[in-house]
């Protein structure tokens, strides 16, 4: 059989290199560094799939830890500088880092859930549901005048809510309300996986595009692992089975569609007298001028950043149900203002308004081309 041809191949050639995963030390279910759990047998879901993979290709296997809080930030030092060999979890989706990332075929399909009684339906007319801030759920929620929202920042919140008969159902990711559930309710509530635009992906395995023969390599000893694979989705309780369909979910989907076409096609040419008008109405002194003319290229490197880091709060590609914090609103709010306040905003950020400082975290360049991708989308 060909694929035992391969295996034997590799494992003599590379037996001794270890495969190093790149993993977060404190996500779970997917990956903790805990010592505790490691002895516990529960390292996480990706990093006991990443060990079947270590295993079937004959090598041992090494974990570089590396808090993944700036998401594709991270990866662009750790993944793609070389430091780790593959990354479990990833979304196999084109645009995710373009094609400096290339995937294996899907492990599994993961995104939002509902958590709800178990003697309850999946109907939220007429229900309180936690959603998490700034997740497609929340968006969801915003255009059912029959549901009432109660707005939480992280799914374990979400949770508790429910626990505490708060509110009648959870709309929050996944995997951790499965993980809750399960670890810390004794499964009171039934998880059921949510469908709908942005609701879902398939995670992949991803490797740097240099190393596309690990990919092929660990291609070939997929189909073999996928019943390890399932079981592991069990232990781990991660949502599964047949997602339900919200009902006028199709409405979000127009909405978010509609939203989302300029990001598609980003025009950074676009209105290029505005720029130079900024410099001059400019109040902030110590704020550089606006970037003249960015490229298509730094509109996208823009939209990278931001949907690495930013898109936590202010939403994907800035689509942003609560007008507070909705990004495609700064030049309807700031007209001619508009740079100079979204330097020194995200410069110094509004601590006591839960707006971080990112002065430190990114360079004058990256912020010129985050405005750069905000310029593109700005509400007409
Ligand atoms: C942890 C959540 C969080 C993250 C991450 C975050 N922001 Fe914010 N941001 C906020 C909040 C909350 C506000 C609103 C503060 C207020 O009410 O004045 C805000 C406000 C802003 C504003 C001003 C909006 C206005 O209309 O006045 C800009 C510009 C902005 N953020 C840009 C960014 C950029 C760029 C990033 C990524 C580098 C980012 N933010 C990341 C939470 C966040």
């Amino acid at each position: 059989m060909a694929g035992t041809a391969l295996f034997s191949a590799v494992s003599t050639s590379q037996a001794a290199a270890p495969l190093r995963l790149c993993a977060d030390p404190a996500n779970l279910p997917f990956s903790t560094s805990s010592p505790a759990a490691a002895k516990a047998g529960t390292p996480g879901l990706y990093v006991e799939i990443g060990q079947a993979v270590a295993d079937a290709l004959g090598r041992p296997m090494e974990t570089i830890w590396s808090l993944s809080y700036f998401g594709k930030r991270n990866l662009r030092t750790t993944l793609l500088a070389g430091q780790c060999d593959f990354a479990v979890g990833l979304p196999a989706v084109e645009d995710f880092m373009g094609p400096r990332v290339v995937f294996s075929r899907p492990i599994m399909s993961v995104g939002y859930a509902l958590a709800v009684p178990k003697d309850a339906g999946t109907n939220l007319n007429g229900k309180r549901v936690a959603v998490q801030f700034a997740s497609p759920p929340q968006s969801f929620v915003a255009t059912r005048e029959t549901i009432t929202p109660a707005t939480v920042m992280d799914p374990d919140a979400g949770m508790r809510l429910l626990a505490d008969g708060k509110v009648d159902a959870a709309f929050v990711w996944g995997p951790s309300a499965g993980y809750v559930n399960h670890a810390v309710l004794h499964d009171a509530f039934r998880v059921v996986p949510a469908d709908g635009p942005q609701m879902r992906y398939e995670a992949a395995i991803g490797f740097s595009r240099k190393n596309k023969e690990l990919r092929d390599q660990v291609n070939a000893v997929l189909p073999g692992l996928s019943a390890k694979i399932a079981a592991l989705v069990v232990k781990y309780a991660v949502p599964e089975g047949p997602p339900v369909k919200l009902a006028a979910m199709d409405t979000v989907q127009s909405v978010i569609a509609e939203a989302q076409a300029p990001a598609e096609t980003p025009k950074p040419e676009a209105k290029p007298a505005e720029q130079p008008a900024v410099a001059s109405v400019n109040p902030t002194a110590e704020a550089p001028k606006a970037a003249p003319k960015p490229s298509a290229a730094e509109v996208a490197e823009g939209r990278e950043i931001f949907n690495g880091t930013c898109a936590h709060c202010h939403g994907p590609d800035a689509v942003q149900s609560e007008r507070r914090i909705n990004l495609r609103l700064l030049r309807h709010r700031y007209g001619d203002d508009m740079y100079a306040v979204f330097h020194k905003t995200v410069t110094k950020g509004r601590p006591s308004k839960g707006m971080p400082t990112w002065g430190n975290v990114f360079t004058e360049d990256d912020f010129s081309k985050i405005y750069a991708f905000l310029s593109t989308i700005q509400a007409p």
